[in-house]
């Protein structure tokens, strides 16, 4: 079955930051996903790293570098090296000690490509639990940022949050739960932003206000969920996701996105995908009215 693709979908230019994985291994565990006994396959990875940030480039997307710093593995999920909206930088704290050494390369980063920079107190994981959709934060908590960083990310921008809850350990960051698809108002005024969610990942409480919210969300099966289908990147149009997630590609074509598929299989043993190995440079204001 194809439906036609309506044109309204315009595909939006990013900036992103990523970071190749010349030091990618699996040397502890800190999500469900890493099993440190399993071999890794550097070179692999580096090649499924690469075909992404090809796509992106293809696609007219600027991507910036932040060099990779031996002994920590996880730097390739840039999505949770900060949260930036208008030039300025929410810096991470990160949960666990073995990312604690990413904050500073990735904060060194933004100070020197002229991002205003805004100190955490409150442990948070960047894009990895901030989503920003349309003018509002959405804001996960149950893993790894805490309650008070949303508070604090709410102070930094001056910008609605909302609070949603994770529960199941395999979707830890918010940004392996929910896609954000089209992140802007329509042309009328009325929030269209869109996104796709995996429902079984949230409490009760937050799958109401989801509910609520996005009455036109993509929802997506747990077999779409469990290999990383929402872990993706959308500039509006095209939308980048594991080739495994087959449903949520059907239901992509459906809304006339154009779903493109990357395998990072590799990157998988770490506990990441599409989305974790992207943060978005958002350097001017956003969504000025
Ligand atoms: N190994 C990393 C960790 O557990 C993976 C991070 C994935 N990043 C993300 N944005 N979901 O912290």
């Amino acid at each position: 079955m194809s439906l036609p693709v309506p044109s309204r979908r315009i595909a939006q230019h990013r900036t992103y930051l990523m970071c190749r994985p010349d030091h990618f291994t699996v040397s502890y565990s800190i999500n469900p996903w890493m099993e440190p006994a399993k071999p890794t396959d550097t070179a692999l990875a580096l090649r499924q790293w690469q075909a992404l940030h090809d796509v992106y480039v293809a696609l007219g997307h600027d991507v910036r570098l932040v060099d990779a710093v031996p002994g920590l593995p996880d730097m390739v999920y840039t999505a949770n090296g900060g949260f930036l909206i208008d030039g300025v930088a929410y810096g991470p704290k990160f949960r666990f000690a073995e990312r604690a050494g990413e904050a500073e390369p990735f904060m060194a980063w933004f100070a020197a490509n002229g991002y205003r920079v805004a100190e955490p107190v409150e442990v948070n994981e960047g894009e990895g639990d901030f989503l920003l959709v349309g003018d509002t934060i959405l804001a996960g908590t149950g893993f790894r940022s805490t309650g008070d960083s949303h508070r604090e990310v709410g102070e930094v921008f001056g910008r609605e949050v909302v609070s949603l809850t994770l529960v199941d350990p395999r979707f830890y960051h918010l940004d392996t739960a929910i896609a954000v698809l089209d992140p802007v108002e329509g042309a009328d005024g009325v929030e269209r932003a869109n996104i796709a969610y995996l429902p079984s990942a949230f409490d009760a409480d937050s799958r109401a206000i989801l509910e609520e919210r996005f009455p036109d969300a993509i929802l997506v099966s747990d077999a779409d969920g469990d290999v990383f289908g929402l872990n993706s990147a959308s500039d509006g149009l095209n939308v980048l996701i594991s080739p495994r997630a087959t449903g949520f590609e059907a239901q992509l074509r459906e809304r006339g996105y154009n779903p493109i598929l990357i395998d990072l299989s590799e990157l998988l043993l770490g506990g990441g995908g599409i989305k974790c190995c992207t943060l978005e440079l958002r350097s001017e204001r956003q969504n000025a009215s």
